[in-house]
């Protein structure tokens, strides 16, 4: 029997994190790296790291403030996800009475198409649906892997904000609006506890 299949067989025995993360660090290559992966509210102290990331991927990136901004507003739910100990995505979403709007959703880019999109979005939408009717956000046409993470979730393109984002050169682009409809879930858990 091979090193790994001995450790398999030890794994199953294994239900809690820790040993997760001792497995990770012990025989990296013997745990999927979405076992790993949690999501906590994000803190002040992680501002820089998630700063470093808004930068590796946007033209126009948030400030600092920005981010710190958000901390402080009331109305705003804003997470991390993590990889053991490293921040490797982040999101922030704001509440008002019947209606939530993803401000920003962002993934380190050595770490995107391995799951953490969906994972934050979905954590999104689940803590929105307690307080509101509906989801939106606006997203730049020309980002195909934000439009196929949103359309892929069910969000439906429900109009277009003309000139909404700068652009290279000085110039504006659009932005498509998309919005998910949540009272559907809402009836689901009526019903469930009916
Ligand atoms: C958009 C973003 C958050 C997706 O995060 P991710 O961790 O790479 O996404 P996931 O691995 O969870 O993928 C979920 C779905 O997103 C879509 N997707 C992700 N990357 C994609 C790509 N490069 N091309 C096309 N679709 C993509 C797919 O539909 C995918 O589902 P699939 O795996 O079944 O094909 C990430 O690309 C990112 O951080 N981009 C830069 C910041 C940004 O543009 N944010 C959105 C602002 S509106």
């Amino acid at each position: 029997m091979s090193i790994w299949k001995i450790l398999d067989t030890v794994k199953d025995f294994v239900v809690y994190d820790a040993d997760t993360e001792f497995y990770a660090k012990v025989f990296p290559d013997s745990v999927d790296r979405k076992d790993l992966m949690r999501l906590r509210r994000m803190r002040l102290e992680d501002v820089p790291t998630i700063f470093a990331i808004e930068g590796k991927n946007y033209n126009f990136p948030w400030s600092e403030q920005i981010f710190k901004d958000c901390l402080n507003a009331a109305n705003y739910s804003c997470w991390v996800c993590l990889e053991l100990d490293t921040i490797v995505g982040y999101s922030i979403v704001s509440m008002a009475v019947g209606e939530a709007h993803i401000m920003n959703i962002c993934v380190d880019p050595d770490i995107q198409k391995q799951g953490v999109g969906a994972k934050l979005l979905e954590n999104m939408i689940e803590r929105a649906r307690k307080k509101a009717e509906k989801i939106f956000l606006e997203v730049r046409p020309s980002n195909e892997a934000a439009v196929s993470l949103y359309k892929r979730r069910g969000f439906n393109e429900i109009g277009v904000r003309k000139g909404y984002y700068p652009a290279v050169d000085g110039y504006r682009e659009d932005a498509v609006m998309l919005a998910l409809d949540l009272t559907s879930f809402i009836e689901d858990d009526t019903v469930e506890s009916a």
